[in-house]
């Protein structure tokens, strides 16, 4: 039967029986009223079917399971979720074999699209660093338009993990360490994801990830374990969760960690009690790969049916690439060691998505391949990319304004092994599209910058070491083209896939020789600028300490070199600020901005007698959280309270006059800390409270507000309580968590 007509009298037999339905004269059944009619028709297998997921033909993500024929298992209804399958063409492919099962039920597509899907954003972490909460929601948009074009329902994205441990390598892939942050950061990430609604052909599902406080891992070694007190989880790692529901996100994916004993992917409390309980979600849950399986080696559960049995029992609905729930759950249910309520509840919230999405009216919507070959990659999707990737590039130093450089400089040297690099800019997470030539879509720092100057400059250029290994010999040759230019650009850096997941590492220093090489570059004398690579903070101190100017470019994406180009000549000026604290050593972490106080606080960061600090290391961060620099320069001034007491559920609005006092235009992001100086449970030193991204032309003069009320100084007590405490607060204005330029204090009164 060709696909056509097996599509025709699919759509005819369920308009048929809409049709007999309106006929009755009654109202259109209720998506519920639809998922109830056709669970009355399923069978206790293809039920579980629809709680079995299967990674596609594409790359896998993990340690591939020997999962027997996909085609039988989707064609029989044993399989409801198929992902990493990419491109029209193959996905019609797997949707014509869900359609050939008896009930006919669609198949559901997931993808890990974390940071575009044929156009490359930035990772996550570098979008971060740009605060640009518009900019995010609009990269999310963009990579939504793309991957529902070609043919996806759901994106395993926004991964919304709190990253205190650069040793971890998935710190890459969410938004660092400050919880307000990642909270506005993870909203804007739903709603770019998931459009205006859900069943539009540009929006795909937002699943976020992981549940819960993966990002904790012991000693930063990805899958390890973590333990914290519920206050911990309730204040810091789980409110980005929280943020992204109440913006909407569809679905949910439990962790890979055990958390204080239990593994996440089996948790009632996290998943019954909390998500769906506390928190009423309607969406569905997910696994993370095989995580359920994965029990077992926990020690948790003795085998995989006693895994089924967990994880379903917990409200873990979907099973990603195990198959355990595939080969256990019928049988479960049949020993009544698994409710079939359960499985129903479970089944009803799969099936209610697939009928939101508008998969049963038309399983082939998503399919078209004039709208995937009309998406991908348009030119403004790659000139979006090109703007956040912009905004997301942090000056970290800038001495004797060598930056930006003059476009018309002369001879120009491009030295280190980053600089001719192309599909690397796209990152870990990023998605290869099979059916196009992926190396042209990313532009290298090369490229970027020769397209800048044109003709008329010279560029040289140097290798000079590999990204690792011991190998000095190309020193000399790029000591002496540095020596010919008049200005010199280093690209070093992390090997684009040393962070991403089971990237875990122990040093955190440039790989190989590089920061010789920068040393060498640096001993000519020469205007030198290093830029930096990498998907989480690195540790470079004697470059930090003698460089004269710093980009710290991360993973930038399709538009990588042409967004370096722009800011390097200043046709952007950079406004980024780290969204992570950047340690001066490994032996620092974890290190953070937002951390109590100690009853023995160190009076100045070079203190050591008997007062928390390493008695062999300055006590303060390589750069702080919030840090960035710009090629203007901003004066705070004038702040002003309305009132000195916040009463109940009054406010207090916050104000400040705040000048770009340079020559150039430019944005700088506001922040607002607060300190609670006494509470039941110790507090931060300062807490994000509020932030804001303001444009000003050189000379102009903007009053920046804010609004402090008591949700802005709640906490969870010791009880768990959720609230605010009277009391002094400080209030504190900077350009970064280490760079206080205002401050002002206020009582809080019930
Ligand atoms: C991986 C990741 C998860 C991803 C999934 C599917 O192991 O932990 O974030 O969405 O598998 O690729």
């Amino acid at each position: 039967m060709t696909t056509t007509t097996l599509k025709t009298r699919t759509i005819l037999s369920l308009l048929l029986a809409a049709c007999v339905h309106a006929a009755q004269g009654a109202e259109p059944l209720s998506i519920d009223q639809r998922v109830t009619q056709l669970m009355k028709r399923m069978t206790l297998e293809e039920k579980v079917g629809q709680l079995t997921q299967y990674s596609g033909d594409a790359d896998p993500t993990g340690p591939v399971a020997v999962k027997g024929s996909l085609r039988d298992g989707i064609s029989s209804g044993q399989i409801g979720s198929i992902f990493s399958a990419k491109g029209t063409r193959s996905i019609r492919q797997y949707q014509d074999l869900a359609l050939q099962s008896r009930l006919k039920i669609p198949l559901l597509f997931g993808l890990d699209v974390i940071h575009g899907y044929k156009t490359t954003f930035p990772i996550p972490l570098a979008e971060a660093a740009s605060w640009d909460l518009e900019a995010i929601e609009r990269s999310a948009r963009v990579a939504a338009i793309e991957a529902a074009a070609a043919g996806i329902h759901w994106t395993f994205a926004p991964m919304v993990d709190i990253g205190r441990d650069p040793r971890w390598g998935r710190v890459m892939e969410g938004a660092g360490e400050d919880t307000y942050l990642a909270s506005r950061i993870a909203a804007a990430r739903v709603k770019g994801f998931q459009g205006r609604q859900l069943g539009d052909t540009d929006a795909v599902m937002a699943c976020v990830k992981h549940f819960a406080a993966y990002g904790a891992a012991v000693g930063g070694r990805d899958y390890n374990s973590v333990d914290m007190s519920e206050r911990m989880l309730w204040e810091t790692y789980l409110p980005p969760f929280k943020a992204a529901l109440d913006a909407g996100a569809a679905t949910v994916m439990t962790s890979f960690n055990d958390l204080n004993g239990i593994p996440a992917s089996a948790s009632r409390y996290l998943l019954r009690d909390t998500l769906k309980g506390k928190w009423h979600f309607t969406g569905f849950v997910v696994s993370d790969w095989r995580s359920i399986e994965e029990m077992t080696a926990h020690g948790f559960v003795a085998n995989n049916k006693e895994a089924a049995q967990a994880a379903l029992s917990a409200g873990n609905d979907m099973d990603m690439e195990s198959g355990v729930y595939r080969e256990n759950l019928a049988q479960l249910v049949h020993e009544k060691k698994v409710a079939l309520a359960d499985v129903d509840d479970a089944v009803r919230r799969v099936l209610r998505k697939k009928f939101e999405l508008g998969l049963f009216d038309d399983p082939y919507k998503f399919i078209d391949p004039e709208r995937e070959r009309a998406m991908l990659n348009k030119p403004e999707h790659r000139q979006a990319a090109r703007e956040v990737a912009a905004k997301s590039i942090v000056l970290l130093k800038n001495d004797r304004a060598v930056l930006p450089l003059s476009k018309s400089i002369r001879k120009l040297a491009l030295i280190g092994p980053m600089i001719k690099l192309g599909v690397e800019n796209h990152g870990y997470w990023s998605v290869t599209v099979p059916e196009v030539d992926y190396a042209h879509q990313a532009v290298s720092a090369w490229d970027g910058i020769a397209a800048k100057l044109g003709k008329d400059a010279t560029l040289l250029y140097a290798k000079g070491s590999d990204i690792e290994g011991e190998d000095r010999s190309g020193f000399a040759e790029a000591v002496r083209v540095a020596s010919e230019a008049d200005a010199v650009v280093i690209g070093v850096g992390e090997r684009w896939d040393m962070s991403g997941e089971a990237r875990s590492r122990s040093k955190l220093d440039l790989p190989g020789v590089q920061e010789e090489l920068i040393k060498a570059i640096v001993a000519t004398g020469k205007p030198v600028v290093v830029m930096i690579n990498a998907g989480r903070p690195l540790v470079f101190d004697w470059t930090a300490d003698h460089a004269p100017a710093i980009l710290y470019n991360w993973w930038l994406g399709s538009e990588a070199g042409n967004a370096v180009a722009d800011v390097l000549f200043g046709d952007v000026n950079p406004s980024a600020k780290l969204p992570m604290t950047f340690p001066r050593s490994v032996g620092q972490i974890p290190i953070y901005y937002n951390h109590f106080n100690t009853g023995r606080p160190a009076p100045n960061p070079t203190a050591t007698e008997w007062v928390s600090a390493y008695t062999d290391l300055i006590n303060l961060p390589k750069f702080p959280f919030g840090f960035g620099l710009s090629y203007t320069t901003f004066r705070y001034a004038d702040l002003k309270l309305d009132r000195q007491t916040l009463r109940g559920d009054g406010k207090i609005k916050v104000s400040i006059q705040l000048t770009n006092t340079g020559k150039v235009a430019g944005e700088e992001v506001v922040q607002l800390y607060l300190r609670d100086r006494v509470a039941s449970v110790v507090r931060p030193v300062k807490e994000l409270k509020g932030f804001r991204k303001v444009a000003l032309a050189a000379g102009e003069t903007r009053t920046v507000d804010f609004t402090i009320d008591k949700e802005s100084l709640s906490f969870f007590n010791a009880a768990l309580q959720w609230n605010a405490e009277p009391g002094d607060f400080d209030l504190m204005i900077g350009a970064s968590s280490a760079d206080i330029r205002l401050q002002s204090r206020f009582v809080y009164a019930r």
